[in-house]
């Protein structure tokens, strides 16, 4: 049986990595075998490819060489770490997956979606998310979130136009896919964001156990 792939979406600051802490303990109580990974990142190349992408450097980037060091780091974090687990029937959770390059090198760097779309195709194919959770925060509740943050990366430093971009793009893609792309309210409190957390897993949980009795 083939596991199942969540992404956590949402701009700098708006809880990814806190949100997954949490759904690792739900996972863990769930008695679910998972896959915990990020991107860029996932893998020992993968993770010096983001390191690549997102130290902060004097030579200007090209938004074209950023896109393909995003899905470079992909297409090695797929072929060694998300399809195997998925071929396990672990359930998969990135912390960031394809979503952010629609929504950083797309919307906010004005990337050719066609181009994307074509990348897509060829990088992920299968191997897109069943489910993705994008926490939701304003600009500024984001920024005050990561400020005592000690190294801001590359992207951290962008404009604040820049993370508007950002904001408003995932709420796109959420409106473009409904069914797999759903909001959390990030901005409300920890317990609060954890509740809408907990909701979505079980539904999903309860959909997709449904699916399986039925095939
Ligand atoms: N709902 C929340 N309310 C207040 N602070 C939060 C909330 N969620 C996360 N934080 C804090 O905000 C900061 C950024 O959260 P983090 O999970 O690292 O965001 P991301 O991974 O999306 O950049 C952390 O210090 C975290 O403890
Ligand atoms: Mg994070």
């Amino acid at each position: 049986m083939k596991g199942k792939f969540i992404s956590l979406e949402g701009g700098e600051g708006s809880g990814k990595t806190t949100a997954i802490a949490y759904i690792q303990q739900w996972l863990e109580s769930n008695n679910i075998a998972y896959l915990m990974t990020r991107e860029p990142g996932g893998t020992p190349l993968s993770e010096q490819i983001r390191e690549l992408i997102l130290t902060p450097r004097k030579e200007p980037v090209n938004n074209t060489t950023e896109l393909l060091l995003v899905f470079a780091a992909r297409a090695q974090h797929i072929a060694e770490k998300i399809q195997p687990a998925l071929n396990q029937g672990l359930w998969v959770i990135s912390d960031r997956f394809i979503d952010s390059s629609y929504v950083y090198q797309g919307k906010a760097r004005n990337g050719d979606i066609q181009v994307l779309n074509q990348l897509t195709q060829w990088v992920v194919g299968e191997n897109k998310p069943d489910a993705t959770l994008v926490l939701d925060v304003p600009v500024e509740i984001g920024q005050q979130r990561v400020i005592e943050r000690q190294h801001q990366d590359r992207l951290d430093k962008e404009s604040t136009a820049f993370h508007q971009k950002v904001r408003d793009g995932f709420l796109e893609r959420a409106d473009a896919e409904p069914n797999r792309v759903k909001i959390i309210d990030a901005s409300l409190s920890l317990e609060a964001v954890q509740q809408q957390i907990e909701t979505q897993l079980n539904a999903l949980k309860h959909a997709w156990s449904d699916s399986e009795g039925g095939a």
